[in-house]
């Protein structure tokens, strides 16, 4: 990866708002907004009292996502007032804020427009601190103007980039509080970034190798450990499994291990592991062609799992996480595995493959016998893993499984809190019996029925006694349309969920 995609600067300042001088004010409101008139007084006087006006004859009714633009003169500073909806107050949630913060960036962007106010005291809802709503806010305008560039010579952007934000505060106190939540959600949406770069570079960028290579550097800035098992490696050390899902390729697999400590004392770690297939083609049971170019997304849990080590080393958690990513490209070069193969995986279990394209499971089999190793206390893996998750639960929301429902309810709650949701599939005992083999302990397909839950059954017979959750986020990773706050492609999904969990753990 040759260059980062670039996030917008966002800063906290204390004064008064008429002074600074920007392209415009940003403004959210409900949708009874009555306190709209009178509550900013410069910027009444500024428009010939037509805030007071919008509000009374009700042009700008205050809509979820709906702007409503106004011209400023002298003697204010910020030349527009740019008034964004939130609809409801009593359907109000942070995702409603995150959606109006994408709504308001969006629109002053596509405007031309280069630096925006946010006052502060312009977020005020009962129930919520400041500090979350500014957080929520951000962060939506942040995530809907990311842009993905790298590769293209000759269709720049010409617009001049809305690139600065700053939020006025009249309280010394507040903006250090302040401060910090801007700080929160910069090195969190900065994540998403490098998660929605990753998966949006095409798979002859991002071969194993070079995720290896990317996984370096980000440990090296970062301060992360980081050891990479070569495909070679993992076939000596028993990873039977991982590496015959490599073997089809002349890209030799990579298995990536990141990993954070905080101080030396915080105990046995959290291990997050990311299916990293960096292209699935099915192999010898080749996918059909159409669409097949989105399977460059099925390293969307390696990519978000990379991003979570960064940023949790940027935060400084107090935790001890570490990632694991096994890298791979799925193709059926003369050396593929095949159906009918039978596989002696790291963990001893042995597995007939049905479907070579059914290789996620595969891959993280190894990955999740490999975690206990490092007798974590609890376990989490995302994996663009079935698509029957995609039929089941669509993509807005992924799927999740998991053999402990306190650490599941966890995972639930910070799928609430992120607005990156979550919801449970069971894994009973009985589901196994789809996946009986004549000639090996079990197959690695047990037909159409269920295809997520099985999916689930197979990786939970490669997890020991940790605390497991299995989130399959084959919808979510990949947007076909663009969202209030989030454009269409790769989504970064993971990053935000998982971030919460880790911020909010208590052992
Ligand atoms: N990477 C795919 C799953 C996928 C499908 C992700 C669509 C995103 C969108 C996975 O490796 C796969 O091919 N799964 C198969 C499993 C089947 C062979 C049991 C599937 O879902 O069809
Ligand atoms: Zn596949
Ligand atoms: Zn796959």
């Amino acid at each position: 990866m040759t260059k980062r995609s670039m996030l917008i600067k966002v800063h906290a300042k204390i004064g008064d708002l008429g002074r600074e001088k920007a392209d415009g004010v940003l403004i959210p409101l409900f949708e009874d907004h009555g306190e709209l008139c009178g509550s900013f007084p410069q910027l009444d006087k500024a428009t010939a009292d037509l805030l007071c006006l919008l509000v009374k004859r009700g042009d700008f009714r205050g809509e979820r996502y709906k702007t409503f633009m106004v011209y400023t003169h002298d003697p204010v500073a910020p030349r527009r007032i740019i008034l964004v909806g939130l609809g409801k107050r009593d359907e109000f949630d942070l995702d409603r804020m995150r959606e109006a913060g994408g709504a308001g960036f969006y629109y002053a962007r596509e405007a031309g427009l280069k630096k925006l106010i946010v006052p502060a005291k312009s977020v005020e809802v009962d129930g919520f601190s400041i500090e979350e709503l500014l957080e929520a806010f951000l962060t939506g305008g942040i995530l809907r103007t990311y842009q993905f560039n790298e590769l293209k010579t000759n269709d720049k952007p010409s617009r001049a980039m809305l690139n600065e934000c700053v939020v006025m505060s009249g309280d010394r106190v507040q903006r250090e509080s302040i401060k910090q939540a801007l700080r929160r959600a910069t090195i969190v949406s900065q994540a998403v970034y490098l998660a929605r770069d990753l998966v949006s570079l095409p798979a002859n960028k991002k071969t194993p190798t070079i995720l290896a290579g990317i996984a370096r550097s980000i440990a090296k800035r970062q301060g992360l450990k980081c050891k990479i098992i070569s495909e070679k490696e993992a076939r000596t050390m028993g990873m039977g499994a991982f590496s015959a899902v490599g073997q089809g390729s002349r890209e030799p697999a990579t298995m990536i291990i990141l990993e954070y400590r905080a101080g030396c004392n915080y105990g046995r770690p959290i291990v997050l592991i990311g299916k990293g297939i960096t292209f699935d083609s099915g192999g010898i049971s080749l996918k059909p062609p159409d669409r097949m170019e989105v399977m460059k997304d099925d390293m969307a849990g390696g990519a978000a799992v990379m991003a979570i080590l960064q940023a949790t080393a940027e935060l400084q958690l107090p935790l001890h996480v570490i990632g694991i990513i096994p890298a791979a490209e799925n193709l059926p070069g003369g050396k593929a595995y095949k159906p009918g193969d039978v596989l002696v995986s790291l963990s001893g279990q042995t597995i007939e493959v049905i479907s070579t394209d059914a290789e996620g499971r595969l891959i993280l089999a190894d990955a999740l016998t490999y975690a206990q190793r490092f007798r974590p206390q609890a376990i989490v893996d995302l994996a663009t893993l079935t698509g029957a998750c995609v039929v089941a639960l669509g993509d807005y929301v992924a799927g999740v499984m998991g053999n402990n429902e306190s650490h599941l309810t966890r995972v639930k709650i910070a799928g609430e809190k992120s607005g990156e949701k979550v919801w449970p599939l069971p894994l009973w005992e009985e589901y196994f019996e789809y996946l009986r083999s004549d000639v090996a302990d079990f197959k690695n397909v047990g037909g159409r029925a269920a295809g997520t839950i099985t999916a689930g059954m197979f990786l939970k017979r490669f997890v020991g006694s940790a605390p497991w959750v299995h989130i399959d986020i084959a919808g979510p990773a990949w947007l076909e349309k663009d969202r209030p706050y989030m454009p269409k492609g790769a989504s970064g999904f993971g990053v935000r969920l998982l971030m919460q969990l880790l911020m909010e753990w208590q052992q």
